[in-house]
């Protein structure tokens, strides 16, 4: 059976910075450390006035396609995830194949576009529809384009307005990939949910506590049902887990609760049952209530313990480096983590060839899917080949005053119209509206 996985990634980060706990925190009157200590953020990446989720999506897959050599007539499909979507009919993958025609020879009229919506999972599901496209031949030897696109914004003084975040990533999808492969096998935990929506407006309406626990909820069904396709997950065969990241402090809770599971009724429950007991199975209590204190008490034991603290630092923590500096990126944040740890990797001079992931991808509304990934031997080329560092690094420091304004100026409510903060350079950039009330786009060198 042919391997069908990623063949190359490439990132776009918003061009503007806030910082959480040295300008956010101050200004609403927050400790920092609810930033640093508990979601566990440093900063947010902004869009400038001339950044969106085109911008930024095509400027991920200019980058992507200029590195690996690549022509329109490779490409065979480009579908766009995305939350924050300007229109109900035109997809934003239209648009970026129109930004990326203005730069490369020939033109990508052989290929499939389309636009994916599930919340932050989209990401995922677009790569899902890519493999399969690929898996079921329909491919004719061309690769796909996936492109996770979003400006995470909240509404002012919305809970939420503490996680944002705007980037892209690109991934680029073929047989034989350099990256990564990915497996046949996925587990899947879906219901009809109302923790996190969109209504026909740009802002979110978010029940924010809620989410959290629907994220959880959802996040276990789908390793139960992974785990009924690819059989038990043991904690040395997976190097890194990385899960969808809204805030660093989520996926602290979805690791607790995946390992958990993974060690009951394992040789790891027993050895650990000296120090913290064995974990509470729900047939000993009288009361739902009583079991949930219980458990609430195991996981603070378990916390605690060496042998969690030592997989968390290897398996998780490596996962949410880039998360710490941008935020929410919903739809390609589960895609931020995997670079953040093959990144981490490479810096440590380790060889993962041939090594495992477990990816949780989540989304809101709300489903969660586990699939695993096999680290393919060209890895530290891709890996090495991008440019996290300077890219986070260039960008501008919003002071307060500059926050409320760009904040205002991406608010498709208000007509607010100033200066960029900073100076687009090699990229493209939103040149204004046409006469339908399109967007148009230009590049500048
Ligand atoms: N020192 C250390 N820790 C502190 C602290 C301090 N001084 N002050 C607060 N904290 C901790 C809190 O204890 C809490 O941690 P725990 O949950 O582990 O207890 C954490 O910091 C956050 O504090 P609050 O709960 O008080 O923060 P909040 O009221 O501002 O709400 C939020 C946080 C619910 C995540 C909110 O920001 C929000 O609604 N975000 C958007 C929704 C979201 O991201 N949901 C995630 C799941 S849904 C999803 O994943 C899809 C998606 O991308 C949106």
């Amino acid at each position: 059976m042919t391997a069908v996985g990623i063949d190359a990634v490439e990132i776009w980060t918003g061009n503007l910075k806030l910082d959480l706990p040295g300008v956010f925190a101050p200004e609403k009157g927050e400790d920092p450390e609810k930033y640093t200590k508990g979601l566990g953020l440093n900063a947010s990446s902004f869009p400038d006035s001339y950044e969106d989720i085109v911008t930024m999506g095509a400027n991920a897959a200019h980058r992507l396609m200029e590195r690996k050599g690549l022509e329109p007539d490779d490409v065979g499909r480009i579908d766009v995830a995305t939350e924050s979507a300007f229109d109900n009919s035109k997809p934003v993958s239209t648009y970026i194949a129109g930004c990326l025609e203005s730069v490369f020879e020939g033109d990508f009229h052989h290929a499939n576009k389309g636009e994916r919506k599930f919340a932050c999972i989209a990401g995922t599901q677009s790569l899902d529809d890519a493999y399969n496209w690929i898996r079921a031949g329909r491919n004719r030897g061309r690769g796909a384009l996936v492109i996770a696109t979003d400006t995470a914004l909240y509404a002012r003084d919305d809970p939420g307005e503490a996680t944002q975040g705007a980037g892209a990533v690109a991934l680029y999808i073929t047989e034989d990939p350099d990256l990564v492969t990915l497996s046949t096998e996925q587990g899947y935990g879906s219901a009809d949910e109302t923790d996190f929506l969109k209504p026909n407006q740009q802002f979110p309406s978010v029940d924010g506590k809620r989410s959290v626990q629907v994220y959880l909820a959802r996040m276990r069904e789908a390793l139960v049902d992974y785990q009924s396709v690819a059989g038990e997950i043991h904690l040395d065969d997976v190097r890194f887990v990385p899960f969808h990241t809204p805030f660093p402090g989520m996926v602290r809770k979805a690791a607790m609760l995946a390992y958990r599971h993974i060690i009951r009724d394992t040789a790891v429950e027993d050895e650990l049952a000296d120090e913290i007991g064995r974990q509470p199975r729900p047939e000993a209590f009288e009361t739902d209530e009583e079991f949930r204190e219980a458990l609430r008490e195991y996981m603070d034991g378990l916390k605690e313990t060496d042998r969690y603290q030592e997989w968390y630092a290897e398996t998780i923590d490596p996962t949410l480096t880039i998360a710490r500096e941008v935020g929410n990126w919903y739809t390609g944040s589960v895609h931020v983590a995997r670079i953040s740890a093959l990144k981490h990797a490479l810096e440590q001079g380790e060889d993962l060839s041939g090594q495992k992931l477990a990816v949780g991808s989540y989304g809101s509304g709300a489903q969660a899917e586990i699939h695993s990934e096999v680290v393919q031997d060209a890895w530290k080329d891709e890996i090495g080949a991008l440019n996290v560092d300077e890219q986070l690094e260039e960008r501008y420091e919003l002071s307060w005053d500059d926050y409320e304004e760009i904040h205002d100026v991406h608010n498709h409510n208000m007509d607010v119209d100033v200066e960029s903060l900073t100076t687009p350079e090699g990229e493209f950039v939103f040149g204004g509206w046409g006469r339908m009330g399109e967007r148009e786009y230009e590049y500048v060198e």
